[in-house]
């Protein structure tokens, strides 16, 4: 088991998870995948605590995707009665830890319920410095750049922007996360090797780690073995090695 003393203070900066494996690990047990879901808000609990100990100032987590719409109609409802449930329970958490709650993703499409309970506890942790912690919620990468494209493509049909002056920081502004830097470290649990439309553009350069753990049994130490995992590679960003001592 790692602990966070065998870290050196190459923190990454900005943190992604993944949380995927819920069902597996019902699955696993008999039960149903609504148990792992609930057990997976407890594994959020882990993970947040866990980063705002050693110190990473941003931890994005993906909790709803585009995509997770066209999941059986009863499992959406569990889902977003836990977020409800969580938000309510956890904003003692947050406070206590002094981190501010951001949300990314298509709020609209969020039950009234939902979305306002988001924006309740968004509100009452706005001036939080320690971390933020994003919430990715009917978040897709693809439509994120879609709606990208569309504003700046009306601000350029309005005279406000020439073509010539869109670079990478026009875009960034643009993006669901426009506060946020780039991603440094993006963990997946459950063995699955794949983005699922997570942070398309902001996940450029970051490093990529993927553990076998499923999300409901991922504990701290399970982050600190990541960062751990992070600080032992040479992050060249298309440099030589020679180049970077
Ligand atoms: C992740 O667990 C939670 C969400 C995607 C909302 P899953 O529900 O995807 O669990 P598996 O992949 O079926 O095990
Ligand atoms: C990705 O997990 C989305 C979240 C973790 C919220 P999924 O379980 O939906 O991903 P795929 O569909 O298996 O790639
Ligand atoms: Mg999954």
């Amino acid at each position: 088991m790692i602990n966070k003393e065998q870290l050196n203070s190459n923190i990454p900066e900005h943190v992604a998870i993944i949380m995927d494996g819920n069902g597996r690990w019902a699955k696993k047990k008999g039960l149903f995948r609504a148990v792992g879901h609930e057990k997976g808000t407890k594994a959020v609990r882990e993970a947040v605590e866990g980063a705002a100990e050693v110190g990473i100032k941003y931890l994005t987590l993906y909790a709803f995707s585009t995509e997770n719409w066209n999941r059986p109609k009863l499992e959406i409802e569990t889902l977003m009665k836990l977020l409800v449930n969580s938000l309510k329970k956890e904003i003692k958490t947050l406070q206590k830890n002094n981190i501010r709650l951001n949300a990314i993703g298509n709020l609209q499409a969020l039950p009234k319920k939902a979305r306002n309970e988001l924006l309740e506890v968004i509100d009452k942790t706005k001036d939080n410095k320690h971390m933020t912690l994003s919430l990715a919620l009917s978040y897709g990468s693809r439509e994120e750049l879609i709606k990208t494209i569309q504003e700046i493509s009306n601000k350029v049909k309005n005279n406000v922007l020439s073509p010539h002056l869109i670079n990478e920081a026009v875009i960034n502004e643009h993006l669901y996360t426009k506060s946020l830097p780039d991603v440094d470290l993006l963990i997946r649990t459950s063995g699955e090797q794949r983005i699922s439309n997570f942070l398309l553009w902001q996940i450029a350069y970051a490093e990529l780690y993927f553990t076998e753990i499923l999300w409901p049994d991922f504990k701290k130490t399970d982050l600190f073995e990541a960062i751990l995992n992070y600080q032992q590679r040479e992050r060249r960003f298309g440099k030589t090695s020679e180049q970077l001592s």
